[in-house]
């Protein structure tokens, strides 16, 4: 059965008190629209529509930054989740397979649960998924009847019997995509809300004679969230999951509760993790690779075998190959380093190829920008850059060349060369000494003055 995804986001979300959409508010270094659609592709989805209102743009934009087919559907007013989902019927005119509606605010749905809907949608024509409420609260609340679930009342419109009941709504439905628009039609907005609510398409259904039954998940699952408090409470439960979850897969982490991951990270077995690590998006380290304490990585792959840190940064498109050792106070961008290559101390590569073996100086810079453009650096293998070298790209350093401390290269160096790029040294006899007096003459004298 081929499925549709319909996430709502649309809410102002009022309580984040921000001018961003709500949905666009990051959980592990990604958008909670992007965990959305992350849980939704258990389902390998043929469609991906976003119902977005508040700030429709960036909406668009995060959508399809995550999937380039993620189609964006305006919904001007919030009338209600019905009206909501029902902005997506054009998108879906002619789908004949099955739509799940999620809420772009609620993040953590795990793939398991949503293939267990599917599964109950083999034999019910709606599925709801649902939750044991600790504390029941506001939640739309599941009437049920053994295995059937009759109807959905909101909170608001509940009698003290109905609220009395502990089974909640999570919001996620699935449904035959053509039977939910044709449900969503019928749905009027005479409530304590005065909103179309999704959830009236339960009753209307039953009341036609189709079958509907919940699956439950654990509260946790679809937790949601609509005030910063919350999000920094998603948050940290985001955190304290992946942390697990790496430990579990055998990731050593010396400091787990020091340690953040983003919504992708991937550790490999025996990787070493130490204090005050931070991970940003598109990170990956491999087997036995150790990150050393207080470093910064997003967007790069660490080989096996490979150092980094401590304090060092590997920002987006850096490559290190095997054994690789990058060490304190360290920038890499861009940049492959092949296997065995060394930046100890203090340096920047950005927009560089490093061959294997080669050997960076303390200070060394790529100068990369002029200003205006990038320029490549390129090192070939088994080179020695010394200490505090400039070197001015767009260049390129042959194997086995090197460069005396302190130069400035701005010319391409053979394979072989030693390239000297510095005005060279004179010492002055009894020079100093002659100085020192005459510095220490004038302040004497101006000492004297005051
Ligand atoms: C909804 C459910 C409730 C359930 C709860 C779970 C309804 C009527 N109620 O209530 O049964 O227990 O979620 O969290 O469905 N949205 C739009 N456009 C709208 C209205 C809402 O895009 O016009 C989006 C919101 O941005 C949000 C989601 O739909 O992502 C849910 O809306 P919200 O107003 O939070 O619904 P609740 O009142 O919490
Ligand atoms: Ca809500």
């Amino acid at each position: 059965m081929t499925t549709a995804l319909i996430i709502l986001g649309a809410g102002m979300g009022t309580r984040m008190n921000s001018e961003l959409p709500k949905v666009l508010h990051t959980i592990g270094g990604a958008p909670m629209l992007v965990h959305a659609m992350r849980a939704g592709a258990a389902l390998a989805p043929e469609k991906i529509v976003i119902v977005a209102g508040h700030g429709a743009e960036a909406v668009r934009k995060a959508a399809l930054a995550y999937d380039p087919d993620a189609q964006t559907v305006m919904q001007n007013e919030q009338l209600g989740t019905a009206h909501a989902v029902a902005q997506a019927g054009p998108a879906l005119n002619g789908f004949d397979g099955d739509a799940l509606v999620l809420y772009g605010d609620t993040p953590f749905i795990r793939a398991d649960t949503l293939e267990a809907m599917r599964q109950a949608r083999a034999t019910h024509d709606i599925v709801v998924l649902g939750f044991d409420a600790a504390d029941a609260g506001r939640y739309g609340r599941l009437i049920t009847d053994g295995d059937t679930l009759e109807r959905i009342v909101e909170f608001k419109d509940a009698s003290d019997q109905e609220r009395a009941v502990t089974l909640c709504n999570s919001g996620v439905i699935i449904a035959n995509s053509s039977v939910l628009f044709d449900l969503i039609s019928a749905v009027g907005n005479e409530n304590a809300a005065g909103e179309y609510y999704l959830t009236d398409i339960i009753g209307i259904a039953r009341a036609r004679g189709l079958s509907a039954t919940v699956v439950r998940c654990d509260e946790a699952e679809t937790l949601g969230v609509n005030s910063r408090v919350e999000l920094i409470a998603a948050e940290a439960g985001f955190q304290a999951r992946a942390r697990a979850c790496a430990i579990d897969d055998g990731v050593t982490l010396l400091a787990p509760d020091t340690v953040f991951f983003a919504y992708d990270t991937y550790l490999g077995r025996d990787a070493v993790i130490e204090q005050n690590v931070v991970f940003g998006p598109n990170v990956t380290v491999e087997s036995g690779a150790t990150i050393r304490a207080f470093s910064h990585l997003e967007g790069c792959h660490v080989s096996q075998g490979a150092t980094v840190g401590p304090y060092a940064r590997l920002r987006p498109g850096a490559e290190l190959q095997e054994n690789v050792h990058v060490g304190n106070f360290v920038e890499i961008k861009n940049a492959v380093l092949a296997e065995g290559a060394k930046a100890n101390h203090l340096t920047y590569i950005g927009d560089a190829d490093i061959g294997a073996r080669t050997n960076i100086g303390a200070g060394t810079i790529t100068c990369n920008y002029d200003g205006v453009f990038k320029h490549r650096t390129t090192i070939g293998a088994d080179v020695f850059i010394g200490s505090n070298t400039m070197l001015v790209a767009p260049v390129t350093v042959g194997d086995q060349a090197m460069t005396a401390t302190g130069t400035v290269v701005t010319k391409n160096i053979p394979r072989g060369d030693l390239a000297v790029g510095r005005a060279r040294q004179v010492n002055k006899t009894g020079l100093a000494v002659k100085m020192f007096e005459k510095l220490n003459d004038a302040k004497a004298k101006r000492v004297k003055d005051q």
